[in-house]
């Protein structure tokens, strides 16, 4: 059975195969969202999506095991465009082996909503 680690939370739990992330970090006590987005009530952008891959707030940084967990969906492609390869949404991935995961990981600006677009600088004649 494979093993999703939360490093952050000093959890390794054994999980089935397939196990959802999101799912095994909430029946755990694992802090995954971070401030108000705890709050699925709220309306967004505050609250959570119940994980739909909507709301973008269920990151998780992929410390081991990226090749163990099933591929970036459309959603997450959205979500994490502008973000680094080794970030996930936790409800849209799904445990296929062993991996080690961080939820607290988005301490910037930049982690957490992506760098913003550059500018073009003016021409100078
Ligand atoms: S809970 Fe909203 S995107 Fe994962």
């Amino acid at each position: 059975m494979p093993k999703l680690e939360f490093l952050d939370a000093g959890k390794k739990i054994e999980v089935g195969k397939y196990a959802n992330i999101r799912k095994v970090a909430l029946l755990n006590d694992v802090e995954l969202y971070k401030g108000l987005h705890k709050y699925a009530f709220l309306p967004p952008p505050a609250g959570n999506c119940l994980g739909n891959g909507i709301c973008g707030t269920c990151t998780v940084k992929v410390v081991e095991g990226m090749e163990n967990l099933t591929p970036k969906t459309v959603r997450e492609r959205f979500h994490l465009k502008n973000r680094p390869e080794d970030v996930r949404l936790a409800c849209q991935c799904q445990v296929l082996g062993d991996v080690c995961v961080l939820t607290n990981h988005a301490l910037n600006y930049d982690d957490l909503y992506g760098k913003p677009q550059q500018k073009a600088a003016p021409a100078t004649a």
